[in-house]
């Protein structure tokens, strides 16, 4: 079985978490201090954010060199020795293929538009008319108007998914085709484990069609999984498909495209589920999940560096998610929400440790984000999605311990309200504290490492229990593990549906196992037996 079948990731702004030379951005040196914390936690993968040269327009999704690092993270060779110290503990990392798009500072835009007659035109897509392709949503609604945007340089409109300073490449193109393979080599002879694959449904574009998961784009993506296959094998491509599960399935091929990608629709319908104290939203959603081909998996979270998206919700649920999550207009984007985990949760102990067990015991592979493993907190006066990508709160010290540079240097100020500031939620002081909510998120994923049936065991729930029970079994490899939730704000009482005799506490081996069991407000347990 291939590790990422059962692996914990880890996502992370190397701006945003240790900043090693004191200019106030972080850094690969201090990245690779931090390694140790990281292996401390039972992390298996780190996914690294954007790393590469960029105007820093949309945190580095905007390219403009594919084949370097941002200077304000390092060298190459720094990036090497940081691949090196993440092996030597037995963790891997993942780095970002972002095919979709470049920057318009990247050399090859800069030489497309030049003039109609530029080597480079057809890197991009380009049209004399804004009214192409307009069955094509615009993803970023509050601030694009079109998916195109007009070059006065070369008197066309170029198209783009996203920000408009982000023109799409054209696929349709041969070299582009090849170009992208070659960028994907480039980072595989550096031995990364893999790629998160940047918005892969909008590769290329199809009059009359909405131009996402078209054929020609499946085409594509197996060609670079068998080009991965024959000279790397073992590395792995995750891909953000912002899809329903039947438009996702297709991504995995027959096994032969990407080994795994993120379950969207599943995240907010976990949110929904504690607030409405009701497990009915996440039974149904796996309900229509497709059972995935060998060696595939999802990749389930719960927050991540973007807006929590709502876009995989009815309108109902979305304004019922608005309504719950983000009654301020400040902490909402798009379709979606600008906050981080903890105060998602109204920084409650008890339902952040709910959700993140629902998390790691549900089906598919666990991605964590920096920082809501202690709960951080975000900053919703901050502009777009930077609220939560603020620097990592190590200690109580001067800037967290993130950086020695003098504070006004930092790249975003510091989280430092008095709930969720640094001050008070930081590594130190919860390593420090055996209760703290670090320690229950790192004992709740050693504790997943022993479970054989966490990594593909089939889901069964128990559904005669009342709606507030979140309750099921997973069924494989040898072994029967059965999870328990309580989604609301009073115990509940479940009789266990085997004997208690065989079952042993997998968080807790001590504690005794009664036929009726009493979770308390948002508690939760995790039981095993052999099968
Ligand atoms: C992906 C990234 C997001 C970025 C967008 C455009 O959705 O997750 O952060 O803004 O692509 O590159």
């Amino acid at each position: 079985m291939s590790w990422h079948m059962n692996a914990v990731f880890y996502e992370l702004y190397v701006r945003a978490f240790a900043d090693g030379n004191a200019d106030g951005h972080g850094d690969f040196i201090g990245l690779r201090q931090k390694l140790d914390y990281l292996q401390w936690l039972g992390i298996d993968c780190i996914w690294l954010l954007p790393i590469f040269p960029s105007p820093l327009k949309d945190d580095g999704y905007d390219v403009a060199s594919y084949l370097g690092i941002h200077p304000d993270y390092g060298l190459l060779e720094d990036f090497m020795m940081t691949v090196d110290e993440i092996h030597r503990r037995d963790m891997r990392i993942l780095v970002e293929l972002i095919p979709n798009h470049t920057s318009d500072q990247h050399p090859w835009f800069v030489e497309a538009r030049r003039s109609r007659q530029s080597p480079m035109r057809d890197f991009y897509v380009w049209s004399d008319s804004p009214e192409k392709y307009k069955d094509a949503r615009i993803i970023f609604i509050d601030t694009e108007q079109s998916n195109w945007a007009y070059d006065a340089v070369s008197g066309q409109y170029y198209w783009h998914r996203f920000f408009s300073s982000q023109p799409d490449l054209n696929y349709d193109n041969p070299a582009v085709q090849r170009a992208m393979q070659d960028v994907m080599q480039f980072w595989l002879e550096l031995g990364v484990d893999g790629f998160r694959v940047d918005a892969v449904p909008y590769l290329f574009e199809r009059d009359g069609t909405n131009c996402e998961n078209l054929p020609e784009t499946h085409d594509y993506l197996k060609r670079l999984r068998a080009f991965m296959d024959e000279h790397y094998p073992g590395t792995i491509m995750l891909s953000e498909a912002n899809q329903w599960p039947k438009d996702t399935l297709p991504y995995f091929g027959d096994g032969d495209e990407v080994h795994m990608n993120f379950h969207f629709p599943l995240m907010p319908r976990l949110y929904m589920a504690l607030a409405r104290q009701d497990r009915r939203d996440v039974v149904d959603v796996l309900a229509q999940t497709p059972q995935l081909p060998p060696n595939c998996q999802w990749a389930t979270f719960l927050r991540n560096h973007d807006e929590l998206t709502l876009e995989m919700v009815t309108e109902d649920d979305r304004q019922f998610m608005w309504e719950t999550y983000a009654p301020e207009p400040a902490q909402r984007i798009n379709l979606g929400i600008r906050r981080r985990l903890a105060p998602l949760m109204n920084n409650d102990r008890r339902k952040i440790a709910l959700m993140h067990s629902m998390l790691l015991t549900l089906p598919g592979a666990p991605v964590l984000y920096y920082g809501d493993e202690i709960g951080m907190g975000d900053d919703v006066s901050l502009p777009d999605r930077n609220g939560v990508r603020t620097p990592m709160q190590w200690d109580d010290g001067l800037n967290a311990g993130f950086s020695t540079a003098p504070t006004g240097k930092l790249y975003a100020p510091m989280i430092a309200d008095p709930v969720f500031g640094y001050q008070k939620v930081n590594v130190a002081a919860q390593q420090a504290d055996p209760n703290s909510l670090l320690h229950t998120v790192r004992h709740l994923i050693h504790s997943r490492k022993q479970q054989a049936a966490l990594v593909q065991g089939a889901l069964e729930w128990l559904d005669d229990l009342p709606p507030q029970a979140l309750c099921f079994w997973r069924k494989g490899d040898g072994q029967h593990f059965l999870a328990l939730h309580n989604l609301s704000d009073t115990p509940l009482t479940i009789e266990l549906p085997a004997p208690s005799a065989t079952l042993t506490d997998a968080l807790n081996p001590e504690a005794k196992v009664t036929q009726s069991l009493t979770l308390p407000p948002y508690g939760y347990r995790w039981l095993s037996q052999q099968a």
